[in-house]
């Protein structure tokens, strides 16, 4: 009986993938940056961030000649805003700025998810998918599967002394991760990964997007249906079609959008902040020293390098009432977008004369915005953690005199609008 961490995949085998989309030989790591807007020249938006954080902390985005705006081609106003103060209101007071706008998104993609839910519905959907996210489950993740991940990318390219650790590492080892959380087998990987990537490329191709979609949605409906008939143990899809709150239960159709959401949620994000890491204490040779003689300190290195740049820029929501900012009152039915990125460096929030364009392990802790905060924070935060601090021990433990490929590191920088991460990270070791 064929198993993966004790949960038997054999039955999952009998789907039949529908590759139509494949073959194509488009090369995945290209097509994951293109997708995300990221087409490879250095973007660095810090200092147009700091400039608006000082000068227009609470900017109305102009609408074209028909009254639309770039977001979304919506007709709605559209407000950014930058201070340490608003951005975090935006995040927690999530009455007041509510997720609905998700559905004319990323939810004709994956369908209603908690992503786009409110109030009791959301609290109660979300009730019901911690149940899968338990520490008691999340314990036995990082005993074997995260570190068996981990390895399985490292051991690939160990003996080779020289690699990029961002298309040969840290793009493919989160998405084996949920793999293996949501118990498929190993060979569906590769499958699962492009459609993850095709489903959130929207604005490059919508085409695409919507048939990626639509085949992902059809896997996990036959995933589900078989998991009915033969529970896995501890896998995420059996957890969610068991999970219980008071009386109510999940349906079908209710765990999918979840599904659709864990997939890019899980291996997009951890993608990039992974490879922000990595490439923050790489260009900091001292601080890489201090953390590889001691490790209490990856906590730290972890949290400094989401404050100093977050995989994700933005958080978007809608205004549910008249609110005003600095003066500026955003009417009942906008859209607003807080700049995470920009909330994180703000001179107001950090100490004084503080420095926080810098990457500082030991700069005074405090909490930052990368992974959200109130109804809707990342509900992966404490697995994302666990996965970027198994990566880095393991590549301090295996990859002996790491450091930047000196002839390539005037390549190597962090890029993207929207999503930021390292465009590469070509590195040599010792062997
Ligand atoms: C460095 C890694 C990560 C970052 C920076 C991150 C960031 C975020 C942010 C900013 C949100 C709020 C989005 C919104 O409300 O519009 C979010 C929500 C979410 N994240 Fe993450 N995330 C990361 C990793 C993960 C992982 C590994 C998972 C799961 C495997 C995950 C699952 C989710 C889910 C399910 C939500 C929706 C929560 C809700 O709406 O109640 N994330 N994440």
């Amino acid at each position: 009986m064929a198993t993966a961490y004790g949960i038997d995949v054999e039955p999952l085998r009998e789907i039949e993938l529908d590759r139509s989309l494949d073959g194509d030989g488009v090369n995945i790591f290209e097509a994951f940056e293109v997708a995300s807007g990221n087409a490879g020249d250095k973007i660095d938006p810090y200092p147009e961030f700091h400039r608006m954080r000082r000068e227009d902390p609470v900017y109305r985005v102009p609408e074209d000649a028909a009254g639309r705006t770039y977001y979304r081609n919506s007709d709605r106003p559209v407000f950014q805003v930058y201070r340490h103060e608003d951005v975090s209101r935006v995040a927690q007071e999530s009455d007041l700025f509510t997720s609905e706008h998700h559905s004319e998104g990323i939810g004709q993609i994956f369908g209603k998810s908690i992503l786009e839910m409110n109030g009791d519905e959301h609290a109660m959907h979300r009730r019901l998918i911690q149940h899968a996210f338990k520490r008691r489950d999340l314990a036995r993740w990082k005993e074997t599967l995260i570190p068996d991940a981990v390895n399985q990318a490292i051991d690939a390219i160990i003996d080779r002394g020289e690699a990029d650790l961002t298309r040969e590492f840290t793009l493919l080892y989160p998405v084996k991760v949920i793999e293996a959380m949501m118990g498929l087998p190993k060979e569906h990987v590769d499958w699962f990964h492009r459609r993850a990537i095709e489903e959130i490329s929207m604005n490059l191709d919508p085409e695409r997007a919507v048939k990626a979609s639509l085949l992902l949605k059809d896997y996990f409906r036959q995933v589900i249906e078989i998991r009915r008939e033969h529970p896995g143990e501890g896998d995420i899809i059996t957890l969610l079609i068991e999970a219980d709150a008071g009386g109510k239960r999940l349906s079908t159709d209710e765990i999918i959008p979840f599904l659709m959401l864990l997939a890019p949620a899980g291996a997009e994000t951890t993608y990039r902040g992974t490879g922000t890491l990595l490439f923050a204490l790489l260009d900091n040779p001292e601080q890489f020293e201090r953390v590889k003689q001691d490790r209490s300190l990856i906590p730290r290195a972890i949290e400094e390098a989401m404050r100093w740049d977050p995989p994700l820029t933005f958080l978007g929501r809608r205004v549910s009432q008249d609110v005003t900012f600095q003066g500026i009152t955003l009417p009942a039915g906008s859209n607003v977008s807080a700049c995470l990125a920009s909330a994180n460096r703000d001179p107001e929030y950090c100490e004084p004369g503080d420095t926080a364009d810098q990457f500082d392990l030991f700069r005074p802790r405090k909490p930052n915005l990368t992974f959200a905060a109130g109804a809707h924070v990342c509900l992966g935060q404490i697995l994302a953690r666990e996965e970027m601090g198994t990566a880095l021990n393991l590549v301090i433990d295996r990859l002996p005199g790491l450091h930047i490929d000196p002839e390539q590191k005037d390549r190597t920088y962090m890029t993207g609008e929207t999503w930021r991460s390292p465009n590469q990270l070509p590195v040599r070791w010792e062997v």
